[in-house]
């Protein structure tokens, strides 16, 4: 099904991992650019700020993909470049309305449909950017309240029972190479950023902002071209790079 160049041109296809981040990490400087991993269940898949990710047989599809960039550009742009692909890549292949709740949660109606987790390695000065994306395929409402997760949802959920994690997977895959591409070339998303703008829930809403020394409400303004949010906070913009805040709605989950 893939059109891509390099992306899943090396891929590994396995039931059952720790985590697809970790085994490309394990591999980072054996395996080619573009090596993809792509598992049915993860033993320890991990969330963003070190939390677990839950990642039970049949449930999702859980992948991810290698790139060395071979000059190196700030990372924080991949995680908002990648849930770009993620919308685009299921637009494409359902007619659901996937939207993100910045800077890397696919949300559709204000429910979380997956995740990703974007991570990097060094050798000496050559970079590895492993980008991991996990797509909640057939989970239910009953199993994610389980889970103490009740702003989850599943693409069965949403009425697409019968997509395969191979469909979700390679729709996604097509999209990030030239993301990807761009992204690497530009050090950062350049016009991207508009489309990702059109498609992020979180812009013009106002937003309760946790960093590691404070927390404080502000207004959502735009995304800049390095994929960093624009607040107002008493009339001073305020720009917030990925890797240092979480954001929350005022009123729930992404509202
Ligand atoms: C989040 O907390 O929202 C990010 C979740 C990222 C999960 C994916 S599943 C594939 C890849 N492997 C992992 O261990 N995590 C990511």
């Amino acid at each position: 099904m893939l059109r891509t160049r390099v992306t899943a041109r090396n891929l590994t296809v396995l039931d059952q991992v720790d985590s697809t981040n970790q085994y490309l990490k394990d591999r980072a400087f054996d395996l080619p650019h573009g090596a993809t991993v792509v598992a049915a269940s993860q033993t320890s898949g991990r969330g963003s700020k070190g939390r677990v990710w839950s990642s039970p047989m049949g449930e999702g599809v859980f992948f991810s993909v290698l790139y060395r960039p071979q000059v190196p550009f700030d990372f924080g742009v991949m995680t908002p470049g990648v849930g770009l692909a993620v919308c685009r890549g299921l637009r494409r292949l359902t007619n659901l309305p996937v939207m993100i709740k910045w800077p890397n949660d696919p949300v559709v109606d204000g429910k979380k449909i997956g995740g990703i987790l974007c991570e990097s390695v060094w050798q000496g000065s050559q970079a590895a950017l492993i980008l991991g994306i996990g797509i909640n395929l057939s989970a239910s409402r009953e199993q994610f309240l389980q889970r103490d997760l009740p702003h989850a949802a599943s693409l069965a959920m949403l009425g697409w029972e019968k997509l395969t994690g191979e469909q979700v997977a390679s729709a996604i895959l097509d999209e990030l190479e030239p993301i990807y591409d761009s992204v690497c070339q530009r050090g950062e998303l350049g016009s991207l950023a508009e489309q990702l703008s059109q498609w992020c829930v979180t812009l013009g809403r106002r937003v309760r902002i946790s960093t590691r020394d404070e927390e404080f409400e502000a207004m959502a303004e735009s995304i800049d071209p390095q994929g960093r949010l624009v607040v107002s906070r008493e009339g001073q913009k305020q720009v917030l790079t990925v890797s240092e805040v979480s954001v929350r709605g005022l009123y729930g989950y992404a509202e």
